[in-house]
């Protein structure tokens, strides 16, 4: 039962309430929220997605936006269910077919930053990633690897750093060094830290190494040069989430959800052809 009559309480749980593609989301659920719902976030770290959890139940939510990867998901899910709480997924799921969920096609994402730096003749590309990959990034990079693969002549060189722009600031010299004329940053996050790292270098971007992110965040259009980039419609991905789980509150019996959102191509200036 909604509290007090008034609008449902929906907790909004993400890994970082720092990294601007979150920001994004969260404020186009807000937007999106105002006569609809309350909005509660929270940010939790790896280790302390059940406590987060509890926290959001403590505070009576009546639904749930999960974007955030949950190792355990089916033990979610069946701790949700019996509290009775309807929750959607949407990002860095590792397992959708369970619940409501929103994503956007990381497959396709990865295809089609490979096939920019193929087409601008890059023929050693370094692959910047996190240790530790959630779904969706996993599929972004089988994206990636199959238009690769199907190159005979192009190689890719996998470097793990954090994902974050320290991470990328602090693996430029070996990007640097590895001899590849272009780098995928999984997210921008890591390409704008990339960017400074080689500028400090003295590596020139474009003209020695192209650089191109993920998830067109808002900073990306103002670095120097400008990062190129894949939009994947974060803004409409919060909408759908919270739309859905007020669905879900109102409909307990609905089949099913499921959105999967178009990704984009932003080309700027980090990209040209290979030198
Ligand atoms: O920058 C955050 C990354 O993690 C994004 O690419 C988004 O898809 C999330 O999974």
């Amino acid at each position: 039962s909604l509290r007090g009559g008034g609008n449902p309480l929906i907790g909004v749980m993400v890994p970082s309430l720092r990294n601007p593609f979150f920001s994004d989301l969260m404020q186009s659920m807000q937007n999106h929220a105002h006569n609809l719902a309350d909005l509660v976030f929270i940010s939790v770290d790896d280790d302390e997605i059940e406590q987060g959890l509890l926290k959001m139940l403590e505070r009576g939510v009546n639904g749930l936006v999960i974007a955030r990867m949950l190792p355990n998901a089916l033990e979610v899910d069946r701790y949700l269910q019996k509290q009775g709480i309807p929750y959607v997924v949407l990002d860095q799921i590792n397992d959708s077919n369970i619940s409501d969920h929103v994503k956007t096609d990381e497959f396709t994402g990865g295809q089609v930053v490979a096939r920019h730096l193929v087409e601008l003749g890059h023929k050693k590309i370094a692959l910047l990633h996190p240790d530790v990959m959630t779904t969706n990034m996993l599929e972004r990079i089988s994206g990636f690897t199959a238009i690769i693969d199907e190159q005979d002549d192009v190689e890719i060189i996998e470097i793990a750093t954090k994902l974050s722009k320290h991470g990328g600031l602090a693996i430029a010299n070996k990007v640097a060094a590895s001899g590849a004329t272009a780098a995928f940053t999984l997210n921008d996050e890591m390409g704008i830290g990339l960017l400074r790292g080689l500028k400090n270098g003295g590596v020139r971007v474009p003209e020695d190494i192209s650089v191109i992110g993920y998830d067109n965040t808002d900073y990306a259009e103002f670095t120097v040069p400008s990062l190129t980039t894949v939009t994947q419609a974060v803004w409409r991905m919060g909408q759908l989430a919270l739309d859905m789980v007020l669905a879900r509150l109102k409909d307990p019996a609905l089949p099913m959800q499921e959105e999967i959102l178009d990704v984009r191509l932003i080309q700027r200036e980090s990209t040209a052809p290979a030198p």
